[in-house]
């Protein structure tokens, strides 16, 4: 399944900032996925960054206001503007921002995005003053009023020395918004589909927590791919150390019990629910109150079980009849799929991710997993070991090929 980007003909505007050397890297990790990048200095941008920079990225000729009148004649802009899929202006100084908003079109980057009908992304970086200013506010707000997306700017240190909201969203982040903005026509598009991610946590005392070795990497790749395939993606995520997927719709939480109750209310009406999070089974039947202290002579814990999350939406489904598909995860140290087909069909499942914890390399804080298959008819199959993108992938093929 290839990445929203990939074969994608991206525009990318560089105007006058000190943050125009990370344009760089947002050229070249677009580049690396797979689009083919333009970029277009205007001539403030030449005061930091040079044309070559870009072409030696991204491999194809960066476009100055030289271009606008010579060699390739008067319809330049028109060529590169028709031919765009997308177009980024990162960073977007004050001056372009308002050039754009009021259709003023005097260089080959303002004059291209004129002629441009295809998404705009534009990613300001200027001082904090003059992001303030109301003259900006409105620019800004027209643009956005006509479809563009303004992301950012960030607050933190600025090339002024003082500290405010002015930097421009770093790269990684600009690319995030590009893969899902491009996302939005993919085959699960319109469809709601859940994901839960991450090791629940339930309080022994206010300091401590009975916790799982999940670093919800295998759930977050699946909200990804969802998103990737055009998906509308709601993440139920327990704690993690990780960044949050751009463009889906996140709720965090801590327990079991709310899990449990975010679940129920999400899948209600939602397409696919794949529980990716490692839920605990047991927690303190009474949390104390205050921290237990070491000469408390505390050595044994009460604990009651959780709820089971898959058992409940089993019967809400039974009701309702939603989700129209749920999927499982089954994290076993031996007999893996008699254990794993055993829960298939007491959580009366469509599918479930059988997971051998022990096998080296597969399941908790590793990049990879080994995995097998296991459908509700009875057949199975077993991948070899990939990274936990690639089985995140599988996982939404399958669910494509179901709705
Ligand atoms: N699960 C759940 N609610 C729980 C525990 C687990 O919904 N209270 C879900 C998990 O998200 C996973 C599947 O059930 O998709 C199987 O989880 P796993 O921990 O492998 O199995 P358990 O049902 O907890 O059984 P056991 O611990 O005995 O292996």
């Amino acid at each position: 399944m290839p990445n929203p980007v990939e074969s994608k003909s991206i525009l990318l505007g560089v105007t006058g900032s000190i943050a125009a050397y990370k344009a760089a890297d947002v050229a070249s990790k677009l580049h690396q996925m797979g689009a083919n990048v333009t970029a277009i200095l205007t001539q403030s941008a030449m005061q930091f960054i040079t044309p070559l920079t870009f072409q030696s990225v991204t491999g194809c000729k960066a476009y100055t206001d030289a271009d606008l009148w010579g060699g390739e004649g008067h319809v330049t802009h028109i060529g590169l503007a028709r031919s765009a899929d997308f177009l980024v202006i990162a960073p977007a100084s004050a001056n372009t921002i308002a050039k754009l908003a009021h259709g003023i079109s005097d260089n080959l980057l303002t004059v291209t995005a004129l002629a441009a009908g295809c998404p705009i992304l534009i990613a300001p970086a200027m001082d904090a003053g003059m992001y303030s200013h109301p003259a900006t506010k409105e620019n800004v707000d027209i643009l956005c009023q006509r479809g563009a997306v303004v992301i950012g700017p960030e607050s933190g240190h600025l090339a002024s020395g003082l500290t405010g909201v002015g930097r421009m969203t770093e790269p990684d982040k600009i690319i995030a918004h590009v893969r899902y903005l491009l996302s939005r026509n993919g085959p699960l598009k319109e469809k709601r589909i859940v994901v839960t991610a991450g090791g629940t946590r339930e309080p022994i005392d206010p300091v401590r927590v009975i916790a799982n070795r999940s670093s919800g990497r295998q759930g977050y790749a699946i909200a990804q791919a969802a998103m990737d395939a055009g998906a509308d993606v709601t993440l139920i995520t327990a704690p993690t150390h990780l960044e949050m997927p751009v463009g889906c719709r996140v709720i965090s939480v801590t327990t079991a019990r709310e899990m449990l109750q975010q679940v129920l209310s999400y899948a209600e009406g939602a397409d696919v629910l794949i529980m990716a999070a490692a839920v605990a089974d047991f927690r303190p039947r009474n949390p104390a109150g205050q921290k237990i202290k070491k000469h408390s002579n505390l050595l044994v814990l009460d604990l009651e079980p959780t709820e089971d999350i898959l058992a409940a939406v089993a019967n809400m489904k039974a009701e309702t009849g939603f989700p129209l598909r749920t999927i499982g995860f089954a994290a076993e140290s031996e007999n893996l799929i008699q254990n794993a087909r055993g829960k298939l069909e007491a959580k009366r499942l469509d599918m479930i991710i059988a997971n051998d914890i022990s096998a080296p390399n597969a399941g908790f804080e590793v990049e990879t997993n080994r995995v097998t298959l296991l459908f509700a008819d009875g057949h199975h199959e077993e991948l070899p070991l990939m990274t936990k993108l690639d089985v995140a992938e599988r996982i939404i093929q399958q669910v494509i090929q179901w709705l």
